[in-house]
């Protein structure tokens, strides 16, 4: 019985690593360590909480001692690393959660899982799952790659890659067993509506503006989140120690093109007149250094372990917007509180 820590799983792309390895792995015992900020939610975890391979663990990643504590009293086989302050938005506002929990919090689990795993390394792995945001931006052509120079732009993503920097330090000076990936834009059921996609369908929803920032004219690679599940599976099992994989589904959308697209789907699940939801986009003030584009190569991903992307966007933006459309009531709980004095900071009133 192999004992797998998941930090984050209460999150967005946590919470579907954490069912995908309940459903795939009957043989492991996962352990779900998560603090439960703003977008932490175990409402999330409904359908496989009662599992008796599943257990939650409310802890800080920032409290050295408490992960010491906890990883002496379970002896975790393997840590998948998600924990993490997500949102560049709020990075911009508030740099320094990102700072601690990002990169001092990473650097705790790697303290903790060195001291208890004392260089018998056999059968152990640190799994980190990072961002393509920290290669920085590209022009209108190119790919990441996995040796890609590291630029990142913003805070959150300067954090990650503060914290990949790290891995591989722990790796390259005490062969600590580490494997990182680095992902392109998640898309899917369960992520919190402080991001394009849910935002835009929680406000298309409700017949409220659909801020577009600038003229909508960068660009993101979008993947669905099961997808991001099963490639960190596939890295998991068959990553080789110290590498690094990019994932990402070659699905390059400009965002004024992508929130169209969400426009007409939603005309047609509300039964609007067509055009209905587009009148809702509205431009406003850019992003403040806002990447232009990001665009992964993940053929080493596909060529090595032989993963690949299961869907196409359009379905998987239906997919999306029905699980919205179906959930209206998570949407309701996450969007009360805090998430009202966020927006209203962020977006004005209206
Ligand atoms: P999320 O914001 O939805 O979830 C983050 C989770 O981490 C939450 O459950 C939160 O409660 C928890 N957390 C935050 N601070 C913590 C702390 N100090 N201690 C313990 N738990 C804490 O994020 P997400 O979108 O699911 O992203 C998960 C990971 O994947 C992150 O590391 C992110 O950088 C990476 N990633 C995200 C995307 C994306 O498009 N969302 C793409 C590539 C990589
Ligand atoms: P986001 O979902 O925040 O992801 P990231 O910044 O990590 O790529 O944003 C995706 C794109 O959409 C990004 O170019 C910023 C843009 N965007 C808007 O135009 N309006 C919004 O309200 C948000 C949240 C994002």
């Amino acid at each position: 019985m192999k004992k797998i820590l998941i930090t984050g799983g209460a999150g967005f792309i946590g919470s579907h690593v954490i069912r995908h390895f309940i459903n795939h792995y009957p043989d492991y015992i996962i352990y779900n360590l998560d603090v439960l900020t703003y977008a932490g939610n175990l409402e999330n975890l409904n359908d496989i909480d009662k599992n008796k391979n599943y257990n939650f663990i409310k802890a800080d990643i920032t409290d050295a001692t408490l992960i010491n504590d906890l990883f002496k009293e379970h002896n975790f086989d393997a840590v998948i690393h998600l924990a993490a302050e997500s949102h560049v938005d709020r990075s911009i506002s508030s740099p320094m959660d990102f700072i601690y929990t990002n990169i001092v919090g990473t650097a705790n689990l790697l303290n903790a899982a060195r001291a208890i795993w004392a260089e018998n390394y056999e059968g152990k792995l640190f799994y980190h799952v990072s961002t393509d945001e920290v290669y920085g931006s590209l022009g209108d052509t190119g790919f990441f790659l996995e040796d890609t120079s590291y630029d990142p732009q913003s805070p959150y993503s300067a954090s990650k890659a503060s914290s990949d920097h790290l891995v591989r330090a722990y790796h390259n000076t005490y062969k600590l067993p580490v494997v990182i990936s680095n992902c392109s834009n998640n898309y899917g059921g369960n992520q919190f509506p402080e991001k394009l996609i849910p935002l835009a369908i929680n406000n298309i929803k409700n017949m409220k503006p659909i801020p577009v920032y600038g003229k909508g004219e960068n660009i993101r690679d979008w993947l669905y989140v099961v997808d991001h599940a099963s490639a960190i599976d596939a890295i998991f099992h068959k990553g080789k120690i110290g590498e690094t994989y990019n994932i990402g589904g070659n699905n390059e959308w400009k965002n004024i093109d992508l929130i169209h697209a969400l426009c007409k789907i939603m005309d047609k699940k509300l039964n609007r007149k067509p055009g209905t939801s587009a009148g809702l986009i509205t431009f406003v003030t850019d992003r403040a250094g806002h990447d232009l584009r990001y665009a992964i190569d993940s053929s080493k991903l596909q060529n090595n372990l032989g993963w690949s992307p299961s869907l196409e966007f359009e379905e998987g933006l239906e997919k999306t917007v029905d699980w919205y459309l179906a959930n209206q009531e998570w949407l309701h709980r996450v969007v009360s509180g805090e998430y009202q004095k966020y927006y209203d900071e962020m977006y004005g009133k209206n």
